[in-house]
């Protein structure tokens, strides 16, 4: 097929199927496979499908996760069981475990630190250092109450701007910035804080040319949050006496506590193990983000921005054995919210916030990262002892039997034939198709028999 024929204009005008027809005939080799496949992707409750639609552009089919639940988790002495979404076997079922682990050892505690979100209005100026600042200082009440339409419903929750300030930056000194702190209470606040702050840079504008006339020469590069959000932070942990811990893989609960603690270290001083580790922390956080409808990129680049606030990439998790007490703790920042954005539209985000009971955005914060501590926990303990493949394999295996349309009989069968040797592709595979013929076999001499 000509290049060409692959190009087009007006995608986002074609109705659904058009798009899809579009598609499957000049991208897949099977384009009526590719159809079929499709249709069993998109709801048959045209309603739903259309809410799904309006999540994002060109939409042709809904892609399916799993949504699960990590049931057990005891947080500030409250039970919840937590919806997840996953597509990484083992991921649902670490978190079961750690939450069932630490059930019976006091739970989880989690405090909310702070709740401050951010907002910057990025500017470039050749005034005077100085007299900018001082117009500044004595106009910024002004320009904020120019903003008063837009911070009245959030100031009657409780919210609003909290603080305004001029930064500048040596190495572009022609370079400014208006730097906003925001409590936006159980909202992310994502639109409302773009809204300030575009309405904040007009009246700003406005202002600093009828002060200066001609010689103003302020201008605004852009206006937008910042995802980074230190002060939005979150502090989950664990501790119980050392002898309350499990021996696990042939460690005693001492070596077990110690092992763990130097595996946290590890991670605390080496930047190649600290990503890995705070990947499995994400891999918890992630699945609870999505879950009640979040945005887990933003989660995810704050929190990887946290890890190096100090110059260097760390672990968020930290872990001390203090007079025979093993304590294990996430300090992690996290702007989530309960209202606004997908939490409500998304009628499985919206399942998940009744099935965590109508949280607020702090409470959520607490859950959240505590499901990142929780992975983090089953994470190091199964490497420090039995080492990840058992569990990942048990379920890789799961996976491809699956894959392989394996009977219940086959299923037990491999489960024990794979207890003691590495599962792969290929080894299910040959252990099938010997089962599976020597059934046959069977089959032809009990009939000739
Ligand atoms: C895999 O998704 C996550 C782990 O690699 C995390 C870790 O190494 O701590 C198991």
């Amino acid at each position: 097929m000509d290049s060409s024929e692959r190009l087009i204009k007006g995608f986002s005008k074609l109705t659904k199927r058009e798009k899809i027809t579009w598609v499957a005939e000049r991208f897949h080799s099977k384009p009526e496979e590719m159809k079929q496949l499709l249709s069993s992707f998109n709801h048959d409750d045209a309603d739903l499908q259309k809410i799904l639609d309006a999540f994002s552009e060109n939409t042709i089919a809904n892609f399916t996760m799993p949504y699960s639940i990590a049931p057990n988790f005891v947080i500030n002495d409250m039970a919840y069981a937590v919806p997840m979404v996953i597509e990484e076997s083992s991921v649902v079922a670490a978190a079961s475990a750690s939450a069932k682990y630490w059930m019976s050892r006091g739970g989880f505690k989690s405090t909310v630190i702070s709740t401050t979100k951010v907002g910057q209005i990025h500017l470039t100026c050749n005034q005077d250092d100085a007299v900018l600042r001082q117009y500044f200082d004595k106009n910024k009440k002004l320009l904020q109450a120019s903003c008063k339409d837009l911070l009245i419903n959030m100031e009657q929750r409780g919210g609003g701007i909290t603080d305004i300030s001029l930064v500048t930056y040596n190495e572009e000194p022609d370079y400014y910035q208006i730097r906003m702190s925001f409590e936006t209470c159980d909202s992310m606040g994502a639109n409302f804080i773009n809204s300030v702050l575009e309405a904040f840079a007009k009246a700003l504008i406005e202002s600093h040319q009828s002060t200066f006339g001609d010689k103003s020469n302020l201008q605004v590069v852009m206006c937008i949050l910042s995802n980074y959000t230190p002060e939005c932070l979150v502090r989950s942990e664990v501790s119980c006496a050392i002898d309350e811990l499990q021996s696990v893989g042939g460690l005693s609960p001492v070596q077990f506590a110690h092992k763990f603690k130097k595996a946290v270290r590890i991670a605390e001083i080496d930047p190649y193990r600290a990503t890995t580790h705070n990947k499995g922390i994400y891999n918890g956080i992630d699945a609870v983000v999505l879950a009640t409808g979040n945005d887990f990129r933003a989660i995810e680049a704050c929190g990887h921005a946290y890890a190096c606030r100090d110059g260097q990439y760390k672990s968020l998790t930290h872990c001390e054995i203090v007079d025979d007490t093993f304590r294990f703790w996430i300090e992690v920042p996290m702007a989530l919210g309960t209202v606004g954005g997908l939490t409500k539209l998304h009628p499985l985000a919206k399942i998940s916030l009744d099935i965590l009971g109508q949280p607020s955005a702090e409470e959520l914060m607490k859950i959240t990262a505590t499901v990142g501590l929780a992975q983090n926990f089953g994470a190091v303990k199964s490497l420090i002892s039995t080492g990840i493949q058992k569990g990942h394999m048990k379920m890789h295996l799961s996976n491809v039997l699956h894959q392989m349309k394996a009977t219940e009989q086959e299923f037990k069968m491999a489960i024990d034939y794979f207890a003691d040797k590495i599962v792969s592709h290929r080894a299910v595979q040959e252990l099938l198709d010997t089962f599976r013929s020597m059934n046959g076999l069977n089959k032809e001499n009990k009939t000739g028999a």
